[in-house]
């Protein structure tokens, strides 16, 4: 091999171990940690309470039902959770978000991970799910998935300040790439990487530590992922992976203080890396696992002069 092949070899060595490079997570380093995750009711959330608690971490969790909240709370002491406590209230509720990191502060006395995790407006409240001009549906939708987010970061942030803590943001393979029958959603996933990542810089360049971590991701077997499924005859070959390991994945990424986690690792990472070379292949993909659209959107259909 000449110079040329050695230092491509090498390269592709460096390449190589920085996408396969793990840090090593020490599970001893949230006992004791003081965490709030929002939306703990089911799916990824509720898993990642279950996984904190086995940690041995102090954790508050978030949701709207509070008769859910109970039982999630009661199996996470039996898990082992140094405290588990709730707050029932709507994220899209200013007086909620204060309320949630007020009670952290008081009953924790200090904070070293905001999970943000909840989703709000389910998808079954929708008629159309092309785009149809729901501004509405969109206000609502915004306003919990993405300006909550917002709102309870900016109030945790000056607690995590204290503790050099960490801020993770569960995001989405649809804030990376575009996935059609998504837009409102796409539309806050972005945002939020949009956000989240200025942000970084910005603690950065005032020497504040707090890391901040956003997760990439994709097809989870959860309710919203198997109503979206059913919904728009998704291939079954797309198959969802399992909450559990996801949670896990997210309470390690934001442990050892990464800037983008990927789950699952193959489809969400390739996705991301791969959409500015060849977005159009991409692109094409994203829409090639959906049958051909019978019909179009209302706005197409309805001649409103
Ligand atoms: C937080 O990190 C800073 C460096 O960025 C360090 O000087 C300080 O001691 C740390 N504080 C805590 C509470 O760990
Ligand atoms: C920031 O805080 C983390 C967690 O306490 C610590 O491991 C790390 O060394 C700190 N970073 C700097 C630059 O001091």
């Amino acid at each position: 091999m000449g110079k040329l092949g050695w230092t491509l070899a090498l390269l592709f060595a460096v390449l190589v171990g920085y996408i396969w490079y793990e840090p090593t997570f020490d599970p001893e380093s949230l006992r004791g940690a003081r965490v709030v995750v929002t939306g703990c009711s089911t799916g990824i959330g509720e898993q990642m309470a279950y996984h904190y608690a086995r940690l041995g971490a102090r954790v508050l969790i978030t949701a709207r039902r509070e008769a859910r909240l109970k039982e999630v709370v009661a199996k996470m002491k039996e898990l082992g959770a140094q405290e588990a406590i709730y707050v029932a209230g709507d994220m899209g509720k200013p007086e909620d978000c204060e309320r949630t990191i007020q009670t952290a502060k008081e009953k924790f006395g200090g904070l070293d991970y905001l999970v943000l995790n909840h989703v709000g407006t389910s998808y079954k409240s929708k008629k159309a799910f092309l785009w149809d001009g729901d501004m509405e549906f969109l206000h609502d939708h915004v306003m919990i998935n993405y300006y909550s987010y917002i709102r309870l970061a900016s109030l945790a942030l000056p607690l995590l300040h204290k503790t050099n803590g960490s801020l993770v943001v569960v995001g989405s393979i649809a804030g990376k790439i575009g996935n059609p029958f998504t837009t409102f959603y796409a539309a806050t996933k972005f945002g939020l990487d949009g956000f989240f990542t200025s942000l970084r810089q910005e603690l950065v360049m005032q020497e504040i530590n707090v890391s901040v971590t956003y997760c990439v991701i994709g097809f989870i077997d959860t309710e919203p992922a198997q109503y979206f499924q059913e919904t728009f005859q998704m291939s079954k070959d797309i198959k969802p992976s399992p909450p559990s390991d996801c949670a896990m994945a997210i309470i390690k990424g934001g442990a050892t203080r990464q800037r983008e986690i990927y789950y699952p690792w193959g489809n969400a990472w390739f996705a991301t890396k791969l959409r500015p070379l060849i977005p159009d292949l991409i692109d094409y993909g994203a829409r090639s696992v959906f049958p051909p659209l019978k019909e179009k959107s209302p706005l197409f259909t309805v001649d409103k002069h």
